[in-house]
């Protein structure tokens, strides 16, 4: 089999990124992130679209650089086609269409939520790959789907949110507590050294696969304000514990879904995805499953779970295989289905 170099670009929300994978394996994963949304507690489309013009050369270059290639040797160019921020988008699309054209080599569009899942199709050492079919929980500031993937371009969404992404569940109780954007790592952070039990809070009753987080982040509310009259440093004093109990039930409503999930679809692999899968509580009950009941779970290396181009790449490498190729005149999704 002849080699193929495949150049992927992601820049679909704040994170510009670039790839080079030599078939299935990463020779070089480049990501600058926009440190200047913190300031405004959230990412701003407008300044997410400049920043990504200003890094786009750099990061591809980058990436060129650190994997020793020629952009001559691309054998094709993948890049997100969505979902995502529209502004964005374009800048990614745009550049990889010009380049392609200007190389005369094919044009990729992928699937960012197709892509956290095919991530764990990169060849890496000591990272086993799942095999058909499987389960993939995608867990990020966007996304929270439950997807039954029975091959490589078979993926059925089976359960998704009503409201908020688990990631913005995350964020929003970081928010009520004070804590700055994006607050997720540092929930994760104070929680490790909290109490899990300290503080319940109810599960929304949403039915079948589908997940609900909204009620979640008005209960949070209101615990607070709550709490708050009665002792004004009530935060301060208890923020470990609070954080233990508020990922405790983020877990909790994610485990109640995915075990509903295997017992519909008899399938025992699980894959998980998204930059919420960084979570240490998440991950520890995850991998308790196996023992508890003989699931196998697969958790993707870390660079490969938060946004990145290397699983834009692994995609564009399947893609290349069955020549799905696209025209230049193919456009940016803001939405877009498997
Ligand atoms: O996949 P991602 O990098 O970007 C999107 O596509 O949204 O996910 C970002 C989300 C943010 O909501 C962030 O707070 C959350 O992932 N996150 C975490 C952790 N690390 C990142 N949430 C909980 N615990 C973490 N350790
Ligand atoms: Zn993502």
């Amino acid at each position: 089999n002849p080699e193929v170099f495949i150049l992927a670009i992601e820049s679909s929300c704040d994170d510009t990124a670039a790839a080079i994978l030599q078939n299935d394996k990463v020779l070089s994963n480049v990501v600058a992130n926009q440190l200047i949304h913190t300031q405004y507690g959230g990412v701003v489309p407008e300044l997410a679209s400049r920043a990504h013009q200003q890094n786009i050369v750099p990061v591809i270059d980058a990436a060129l650089r650190k994997a020793k290639i020629q952009k001559e040797q691309l054998s094709a160019i993948a890049f997100t086609q969505g979902p995502g921020l529209m502004g964005s988008l374009l800048v990614g699309s745009s550049f990889a269409k010009s380049l392609a054209l200007a190389l005369k080599i094919p044009l990729i569009a992928v699937n960012h939520m197709h892509a956290h899942i095919l991530a764990h199709f990169i060849d890496e050492e000591g990272f086993e790959k799942p095999t058909f079919p499987f389960l993939a929980l995608t867990i990020s500031g966007g996304h929270t789907q439950i997807v039954r993937v029975n091959d490589f371009f078979d993926l059925k969404i089976i359960g998704e949110t009503t409201d908020d992404a688990v990631g913005e569940a995350f964020d929003k109780s970081a928010k009520i507590l004070g804590l700055p954007y994006p607050g997720g790592p540092l929930i994760d952070k104070h929680a490790q050294l909290g109490n899990p039990k300290a503080f319940a809070f109810t599960k929304p009753k949403v039915p079948g696969l589908d997940f609900s987080f909204s009620g979640l982040k008005t209960a949070i509310l209101y615990f607070i304000q709550k709490k708050k009259l009665e002792n004004p440093n009530f935060i301060e004093g208890n923020l470990d514990d609070i954080c233990a109990s508020i990922q405790f039930t983020i877990i909790e409503i994610l485990m109640d879904k995915l075990k509903l999930a295997v017992k519909e679809t008899g399938i025992k692999q699980i894959a998980i995805g998204g930059g919420v899968s960084a979570n240490s509580g998440i991950r520890k009950t995850l991998k308790e499953t196996e023992n508890k009941y003989g699931w196998k779970t697969f958790i993707p290396k870390f660079e490969y779970t938060t946004d990145n181009a290397a699983m834009i790449g692994i995609v564009g490498y399947q893609k290349f295989l069955t020549e799905n190729f696209e025209t230049s005149s193919v456009v940016s999704k803001a939405r877009i289905q498997f």
